[in-house]
């Protein structure tokens, strides 16, 4: 019995069949339960001569059980760490990440420098009234600028004149306005938005990004408005050599008008900002309109205060090289990994 026994024990593939064979052998109607059981009908003689063997096939027996348990759990503690095992050395799976498109960056990097400066972004709706984009501005509805804006109406078949009447804001100007209803002077803010004209081509584009700048105060004068575009420049380009013309202009609601235009070089076949060997036009800016000033409540006789508008794609467009302002609104991320903006 004992090596039929044993040998069925270390044949058991599974727990369950050493289980089995435990039963068979060592249970309540176990073979080797059966046997103990005859020590109890021996004689004396007898069961000193039988009691150390069938004791000791019980022993072996139970022994034999406990080592193959053991074996089998052992193997299958062992299957079961091989296959949950963190391979470390396995590369990672690439994950796509968002990043600030080149608008937006450029955006928080001049309200950073404006801050820098004192001044405050103030904002204002995207949907304005012709009384704000226009007449506030010393633009009345006859004026000529309406036609050069070309605009973006809402339909207003209730109403038969202009003065009430929706559109997409042409500029960020109209947040000048807004702003000095609303705050008393010293005023310092930016403005930066979405701005929106009909017109497409490579450097044109219906909706387009600005920031507008108004200081009004006691005292403001052109020295002010120029010292400010200055220190902005070179501080956006991250350049000392950035130097700025100012060209007499016209914009109805600035008096004097003045466009901006920033000097660049010629090196190795391309424009590259600073010095003077060339111009090119960045922005529009001037004093104030003392009109503007006094159909926003305040005192021209009092205030005074520059403004200036700039477009902030183009300027995107020149600290990092683009060529087609179109781009910036495709959304492709070749385009953006290009220019670093995308991994
Ligand atoms: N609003 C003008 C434009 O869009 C720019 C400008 C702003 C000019 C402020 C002067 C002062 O062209």
């Amino acid at each position: 019995l004992q090596a039929e026994a044993l040998g069925a024990i270390g044949a058991a593939a599974s727990l369950d069949t050493v289980e089995a064979e435990r039963v068979r052998l060592l249970g309540k109607q176990g073979q080797v339960t059966a046997l103990l059981k005859t020590l109890g009908g021996m004689t004396p003689e007898q069961r000193q001569s039988e009691g150390p063997r069938i004791n000791g096939l019980r022993e072996a027996v139970s022994a034999a059980i406990a080592a193959r348990k053991a074996a089998l759990e052992g193997a299958a503690l062992e299957a079961r760490l091989a296959a949950e095992r963190v391979d470390l050395s396995l590369p990672a799976p690439d994950t796509p990440r968002g990043s600030v498109h080149p608008v937006s960056q450029v955006m928080d990097e001049l309200a950073e420098i404006f801050a820098d400066m004192g001044f405050a972004v103030a904002t204002g709706p995207e949907i304005e009234d012709d009384w704000h984009n226009f007449t506030a501005l010393n633009i009345p509805e006859t004026h000529p600028a309406r036609a050069m804006h070309d605009t973006f109406y809402f339909p207003d078949p209730g109403s038969e004149s202009a003065a009430g009447s929706k559109l997409l804001r042409t500029h960020t100007s109209p947040v000048q306005i807004r702003t000095m209803q609303s705050q008393q002077p010293p005023i310092r803010i930016i403005a930066p938005g979405r701005v929106y004209r009909s017109d497409s081509d490579a450097t044109h584009t219906p909706m387009f990004h600005q920031i507008e700048g108004l200081v009004i105060d006691r005292g403001i004068h052109l020295g002010h408005l120029k010292w400010t575009l200055e220190t902005f420049l070179k501080a956006f380009f991250e350049r000392d050599d950035i130097v700025l013309r100012l060209r007499p202009s016209y914009f109805p609601f600035t008096e004097p008008s003045a466009e901006v235009d920033v000097g660049f070089t010629w090196t190795n076949g391309r424009r590259i900002l600073g010095g003077s060997e060339g111009w090119m036009e960045l922005l529009g800016s001037g004093m104030v309109h003392p009109r503007v000033i006094r159909a926003c409540g305040l005192d021209p006789d009092e205030y005074s205060g520059f403004a200036f508008g700039v477009g902030v794609d183009r300027l995107a467009m020149l600290k990092y090289g683009m060529d087609d302002l179109r781009a910036f609104f495709d959304g492709d991320l070749r385009w953006l990994r290009h220019y670093g903006f995308a991994a």
